[in-house]
């Protein structure tokens, strides 16, 4: 029986590589599910939300296997899986959908009302949603394999861009989706809050979609020299000059308003100006998008947000409540939409879009590195020390381009 080498949460800050044992065709609750296939993983990405998790700000139990952004080569398939075959390298979508509910009917693979028994919808791997462990190690499950795996077309091209194939998982869909949620479309004034991973594919999703000024703030230089690099502005959110006077300079129309706003930051949001570094005001990002959004724009939310956050910096967050200036931007009549990414909504579209070329922007966007499931833990630490990085694990040196630990 092969071994399971998994990144395992074992408290905030305390992550280990453990031995989970090979994974059987089994849910969370231990029943045979047929439905499913186990992969061997291609590629596992960290993530800014591994970092909720490891900074305690989004509860997990300690022992979970981490990772939610999944590639995989398919090594075992139930009884009752038709079309995805052993050999094929697929994307994970992480979230977690069943494909036969209301929701996923109605393509809301997010809030899947089958892939989480707790909480009655929202299932994703890696996370306290439902149970399902993570592929941050050697092999992983997969439930429902027919429905959610996106095959590649062909493996060897697959594995020649598996460094923008590797974004399908997660990231790239979710920086699409925050654009979608934001209505951007040819000729937008975008701003997106957090030059992260997750911001900076919202930056090349806007370029995709014909967005005209596309501005993205953070007080992390090393990131904003990516986003710089690649053509796109930047505001400096740590600088004394108000952040909605940066935009506007930019903007150079005597306008203060953009089109299209996202969050690409989350609960751990910094404040502004140069003690703002220090401060987590989890209000902090939804405010100023609310500020600097035009009457009548659209604000998309994908930061994560949860009522589960024992490190919440006052009292009325660690309630699961913020303190909005929502009273005051109700007449702009703004429109708001939050939550997970549906990313089967956008991942084939993606992908084609990679594999015929039309992104050749998100490589040097991403800045990924590839590293050994060995270099895993340490990679957590710098990733979040405010690494410009985007850290994919290769687990077996599939892609021969791990740097060894
Ligand atoms: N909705 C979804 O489906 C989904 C999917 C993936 C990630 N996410 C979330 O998206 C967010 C970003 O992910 P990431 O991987 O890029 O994370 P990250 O932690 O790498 O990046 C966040 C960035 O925000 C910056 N920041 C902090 N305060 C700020 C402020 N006030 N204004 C502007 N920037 C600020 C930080 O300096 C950092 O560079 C996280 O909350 C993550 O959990 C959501
Ligand atoms: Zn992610
Ligand atoms: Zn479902």
């Amino acid at each position: 029986m092969a071994s399971n080498r998994a990144v395992t949460f074992m408290g905030p800050g305390k992550m280990e590589i453990q031995n989970k044992g090979y994974p059987k065709l089994q849910d969370p609750k231990g029943r045979t599910i047929e439905h499913a296939a186990i992969l061997k993983l291609v590629t596992t990405n960290i993530c800014g939300s591994d970092l909720h998790i490891y900074n305690g700000r989004f509860a997990a139990p300690a022992g979970m296997q981490m990772g939610h952004e999944n590639t995989g080569e398919v090594i075992e398939v139930g009884s009752h899986v038709e079309r995805i075959k052993q050999g094929d390298i697929c994307s994970v979508p992480f979230n977690v959908a069943c494909g036969t509910c209301r929701n996923c009917k109605e393509r809301h693979t997010d809030v899947c009302l089958n892939a989480n028994e707790e909480l009655g919808y929202c299932g994703a791997y890696g996370f306290n949603l439902g149970g399902w462990q993570g592929g941050q190690a050697e092999y992983m499950l997969v439930p429902w394999a027919d429905f959610q795996l996106l095959k590649f077309p062909d493996k060897d091209q697959a594995m020649e861009k598996i460094r923008d194939l590797t974004l399908l998982s997660d990231i790239l869909p979710t920086g699409y989706h925050g654009c979608m949620e934001a209505r951007v479309g040819t000729g937008s004034t975008v701003y997106i809050a957090g030059a992260g991973p997750v911001g900076r594919c919202a930056a090349a999703s806007a370029h995709l979609l014909g967005a005209s000024c596309i501005i993205v703030g953070d007080e992390n230089e090393a990131r904003l020299d990516l986003v710089t690099e690649s053509g796109y502005q930047v505001v400096d959110t740590s600088s004394a000059t108000p952040v909605p006077d940066q935009i506007e300079k930019i903007l150079g129309t005597g306008e203060r308003w953009v089109d299209a706003a996202i969050d690409c930051v989350g609960l751990e949001c910094h404040g502004y100006g140069p003690k703002g570094r220090t401060r987590n005001e989890e209000e902090a990002v939804i405010n100023l998008l609310m500020e600097v959004i035009k009457p009548s724009g659209a604000i998309g939310i994908p930061g994560v947000y949860t009522d589960q956050d024992p490190g919440a910096p006052d009292d009325l967050n660690k309630q699961g409540k913020l303190a909005t200036g929502f009273p005051k931007a109700w007449v702009k009549s703004p429109s708001f939409t939050a939550g997970q990414c549906p990313v089967m909504h956008y991942n084939r579209d993606l992908m084609m879009a990679i594999l015929w070329d039309r992104m050749p922007y998100l490589t040097p966007l991403l800045n990924t590195e590839v590293i050994g499931l060995d270099s895993a833990v340490a990679a957590y630490k710098t990733f979040h020390d405010g690494s410009p990085k985007k850290y994919v694990i290769d687990p077996h040196n599939m892609t021969k381009l791990a740097m060894s630990a």
